[in-house]
């Protein structure tokens, strides 16, 4: 790389999270239900599912259902928790031959017993794959996923497992529902909506953001490349400084 360029040649991140925002919209914009949006929204989650693994993305997490979204009318909820049933009940052969590993983050306590053991069989049942990891974060939310980790911190330190003073980032991060995961590089959310929602707070420390217009059952392939395009274009400095050019070949 020539003097002071930037780091146009960083190649796609391994870890991609997506918030899949504007369902609602997309289907008010047409006078349609909001559930018709929710249902054009699972078919963008398969296509991207597909993209990812084209594109050659290790992980892609897509945050579905958070801890917030109890507050919507109850008919609405029901039905996101139907879609999701759906999607594994259907989905999982296809997914599973595709060789990709599922894995649900997010609570899993408010979920009913039916849920619990669906989401449960499609993380046992492709375990085995070595594919894309496709983590779906459901019933999510950062805050009470950073909760739960600091309630087994005090419950290992009360038990003498853990002495507190040894706490530190690796501790709490091992205690995360990510944490075989590595933290995403990128978070992209569609929709035109700028705030990240309660949506892996401690893992997108130095994530780079990509906040597209597109409405989320309109993410496309070009889309998706260009999200990938803008991030391919970032400095990344996790707080040190612009890497110095390359005076190797000047020097020699
Ligand atoms: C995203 O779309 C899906 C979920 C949050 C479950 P929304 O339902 O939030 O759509 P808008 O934001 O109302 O358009
Ligand atoms: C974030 O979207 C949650 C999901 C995409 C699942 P919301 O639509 O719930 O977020 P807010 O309410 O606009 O912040
Ligand atoms: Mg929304």
């Amino acid at each position: 790389m020539s003097s002071g360029q930037r780091d146009a040649g960083v190649s796609n991140p391994a870890h991609v999270a997506i918030i899949m925002d504007g369902n609602g919209r997309w289907a008010q914009m047409r006078g349609l239900p909001r559930q018709e949006g929710h249902r054009r929204g699972l078919e963008a989650l398969r296509r991207t599912v597909r993209n990812a693994s084209d594109l050659g993305i290790a992980v892609l997490t897509l945050y579905s259902f958070s801890t917030e979204n109890w507050r919507r009318p109850h008919a609405e909820v029901s039905f996101l928790m139907g879609l999701l049933k759906h999607f594994v009940e259907k989905d999982l052969a296809e997914l599973s031959a595709a060789n990709v590993q599922v894995r649900i983050i997010g609570s899993r306590l408010d979920l009913a017993p039916d849920l619990r053991r669906l989401v449960e069989h499609a993380e046992t049942r492709t375990r085995g794959n070595t594919g894309l990891i496709l983590a779906i974060a459901f019933n999510y939310g950062s805050r009470d996923e950073i909760v739960r980790a600091a309630r087994q911190l005090a419950a290992d330190a009360a038990a003498g497992r853990i002495d507190p003073a040894a706490i530190d980032d690796a501790a709490l991060t091992a205690r995360l529902d990510t944490h075989d995961l590595p933290d995403p590089e990128l978070v992209i959310r569609t929709s035109g909506e700028t705030r990240i929602s309660n949506f892996l707070l401690w893992q997108a420390a130095y994530a780079e953001f990509v906040f597209t217009p597109v409405m989320w059952p309109d993410f496309d392939r070009a889309a998706f490349e260009d999200a990938l395009a803008q991030y391919r274009q970032r400095e990344r400095r996790f707080g040190g400084v612009a890497a110095p050019p390359d005076r190797s070949v000047d020097v020699a």
